[in-house]
């Protein structure tokens, strides 16, 4: 491991965190040692910079941490179900949830993301401008609810949206009060917010009531819940399966949104790459849709994603709260100080990356994967709370790259100002908006891609 050099003290301030917090880590990764000090309120804030005290936070000192840094974050009202609590249930919650992401299964979930891909192209004219990043949103919704829960989404999108939106709205105000606790303020928003919550909420009831009354076993993570039970034979609550369920469509389809709308920007200016992307999805798959099976023939595809994953982390960074004092490598981090990761900033490192700021696929074709430290490249994190869909989320983002470079390409509109915005995810700041060409005519017109 690199020796813990001595931090930069104090740097950076909560008003640097509010008003540019990508800056912030970046400044931090390149002016720190191996970690920075900041004090944000009355919270000490460890930003660190080296891959082994990462691995140390995720991994082997687990036991000392715990993810409840970002409760405060949120609305008190969807605390419970923003992400899968730190305590024994999540332990329960976790193993009743893993065997809807075996490979087994995520075959079958192949076709329905090829499906309803398809099913928003239907709607998709040749010139026309939109915005990416909701359509991206809106399937990556409609497929997690499909294939985990067999619901048809497209009939709950806008209340979805709406809670999820509002959401969104309301962590990006309230993580300019990092850890401050701030009591629920009976505002505008918070009454819209209540509403959107309160519909999703009745549908997802109605739902899990008409499940159970079905009694049938169906072979869905929404099934695998209603009929669990705890070690003393009780079933979940309705309200835990909501939980739990809400949970799954926060963390499963925002993210996978942002990384697909940072992928169609970056081909978009990359056209090169987005030639040899098409050429290897056509190579491989000819006229057949993509699938599963298909995974492993397209090394390509894989290459863009992990570096898009590296330019664009949806998750940018996240934290884990320190509840016992503990010494990582000579670093004494007290009870109650927050420890903060930055996939943003490591992967932009020069330490570990070429050209750090430039779209390079082809870096990972010769094995830079196996040579990286291992938390130099964390965009799904790490340990035992690492991403539990990773794979659907790899799976998910190469078919529908291959099923919308079937028939269309997306171009980025003149002055249409990208930039990122770090809110729970890394979205595009605004949306996406992107030209719609017919994929026929750019194969016909080299000139215009
Ligand atoms: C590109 C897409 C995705 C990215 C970048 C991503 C990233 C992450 C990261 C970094 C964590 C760990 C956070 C931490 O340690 O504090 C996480 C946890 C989690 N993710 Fe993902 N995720 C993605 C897609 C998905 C999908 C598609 C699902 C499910 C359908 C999912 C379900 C979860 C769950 C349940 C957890 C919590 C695991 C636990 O605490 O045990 N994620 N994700």
């Amino acid at each position: 491991m690199t020796a813990v050099r001595a931090p930069s003290l104090l740097a950076g301030s909560l008003d640097e965190f509010r008003r540019d917090r990508l800056g912030l880590f970046r400044r931090l990764s390149r002016e720190g040692g191996a970690y920075a000090q900041l004090r944000i309120r009355r919270t000490q804030v460890l930003f660190l910079n080296d891959p082994e005290l990462i691995g140390q936070v995720l991994g082997v000192r687990r036991d000392h941490f715990s993810k409840d840094y970002l409760r405060p974050l949120f609305n008190p009202l969807v605390r419970g179900s923003i992400e899968i609590a730190d305590s024994d249930s999540w332990l329960h919650e976790r193993k009743l949830a893993m065997p809807a992401f075996h490979a087994r299964r995520l075959e079958s979930y192949g076709t329905d993301m090829v499906d309803l891909t398809e099913r928003m192209l239907a709607g998709w004219r040749p010139g026309e401008a939109r915005d990416i990043s909701a359509d991206m949103s809106g399937l990556t919704l409609e497929i997690v609810a499909k294939t985990l829960y067999g619901i048809d989404a497209s009939r709950y999108r806008g209340d979805a949206r709406d809670a999820i939106a509002i959401v969104m709205e309301d962590f990006a105000d309230r993580a300019g009060s990092l850890l401050a606790l701030p009591v629920i303020i009976p505002n505008l928003r918070t009454l819209r917010f209540v509403r959107a919550l309160y519909r999703l909420n009745k549908e997802l009831n109605r739902m899990i009531r008409e499940r159970r009354a079905t009694g049938a076993e169906g072979p869905d993570l929404f099934e695998m819940l209603i009929r669990a039970k705890d070690e003393h034979g009780r079933p979940m609550s309705d309200r835990q399966v909501r939980d739990v369920s809400i949970a799954i469509f926060f963390a499963g389809h925002e993210t996978t949104a942002t990384l697909l709308s940072w992928t169609w920007h970056l081909l978009a200016s990359h056209p090169d790459v987005e030639a040899r992307l098409v050429e290897e999805f056509e190579s491989v798959l000819g006229d057949n849709r993509p699938t599963y099976a298909d995974m492993s023939r397209l090394p390509f595809a894989e290459m863009v994603l992990a570096e898009a994953l590296r330019l664009y982390p949806p998750a940018y960074g996240f934290g884990r709260l320190c509840l016992r004092e503990c010494q990582l490598e000579g670093l004494r981090v007290p009870a109650g100080a927050v420890t903060l990761m930055s996939p943003w900033a490591m992967h932009r490192d020069p330490r570990f990356y070429d050209d750090p700021d430039a779209f390079l696929p082809d870096r990972w074709a010769d094995g830079l994967a196996k040579r990286l430290p291992r938390y130099a490249y964390f965009p799904f994190g790490g340990g035992p709370r690492m991403c539990l869909g990773s794979n659907f989320a790899t799976l998910e983002a190469t078919l529908v790259l291959a099923t919308v470079l079937r028939k269309f390409r997306l171009r980025s509109l003149p002055g249409w100002r990208v930039e990122p915005q770090p809110s729970i995810t890394l979205r595009p700041k605004g949306g996406l908006r992107m030209s719609v060409e017919s994929g026929e005519a750019v194969r016909k017109s080299p000139a215009l891609a």
